[in-house]
């Protein structure tokens, strides 16, 4: 169901700049049962919809879930996914095939989307993972089923999101054997 019939949610600023937040950001998987106000979500939404996408086609769309059923029938679906359970929200990343008919594109369209979202979470203080949605399993199947999705949508990830309850040191990621330099 469409329902978000706002204008174009001004900027959320954000108290960390763009390279701190991709460092700083971890899953976080434990949340607060307070609901995500209206325009942080909006906010993220906007971050998922400001995404690079192939020949700017565009073929991501997101369903807000808020419906504590819903959420619980996904937690119970899936191993991985049982913060859902207690998250106050969660976003499903999907896919029009019929907007983007490589599916190399169309997930990659839609993963840029994911990761624009997380990283827009993490800026405002929320928390979040990311949830993945493997082709034919049995959550794939339950996804489409529980959101009626059309024939042409398929769903590519899930993200957890609330308030987190957890917070998580940072690695270190550096990996100098892993940057290679005009040859491998
Ligand atoms: C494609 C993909 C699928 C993932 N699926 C799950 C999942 O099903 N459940 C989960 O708890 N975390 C999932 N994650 C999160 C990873 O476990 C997490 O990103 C990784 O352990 C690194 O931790 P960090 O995000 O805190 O840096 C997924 C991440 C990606 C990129």
């Amino acid at each position: 169901m469409t329902q978000n019939s706002i204008q174009t949610p001004p900027l959320c600023p954000s108290k960390i700049d763009v390279l701190t937040a991709i460092r700083e950001r971890r899953s976080i998987r434990r949340y607060s049962p307070e609901p995500i106000e209206e325009d942080m979500l909006n906010c993220v939404l906007q971050a998922g919809l400001a995404a690079p996408t192939a020949m700017n086609r565009r073929p991501f769309h997101f369903a807000v879930l808020r419906d504590r059923q819903t959420l619980s029938k996904l937690a119970a679906g899936k191993k991985h996914a049982w913060m859902l359970s207690e998250a106050p929200c969660a976003i499903a990343i999907l896919g029009d095939k019929q907007v983007e008919s490589r599916l190399e594109h169309l997930y990659a369209d839609c993963f840029a989307a994911t990761q624009n979202m997380l990283l827009a979470i993490h800026g405002l203080d929320l928390g979040g993972v990311w949830l993945g949605v493997s082709v034919d399993s049995e959550w794939y199947e339950l996804i489409t089923k529980i959101l009626e999705l059309p024939e042409q949508i398929i769903p590519t990830a899930v993200i957890s999101l609330g308030h987190p309850r957890e917070s998580r040191p940072v690695p270190d990621t550096w990996e100098p054997e892993k940057i290679h330099y005009e040859t491998w």
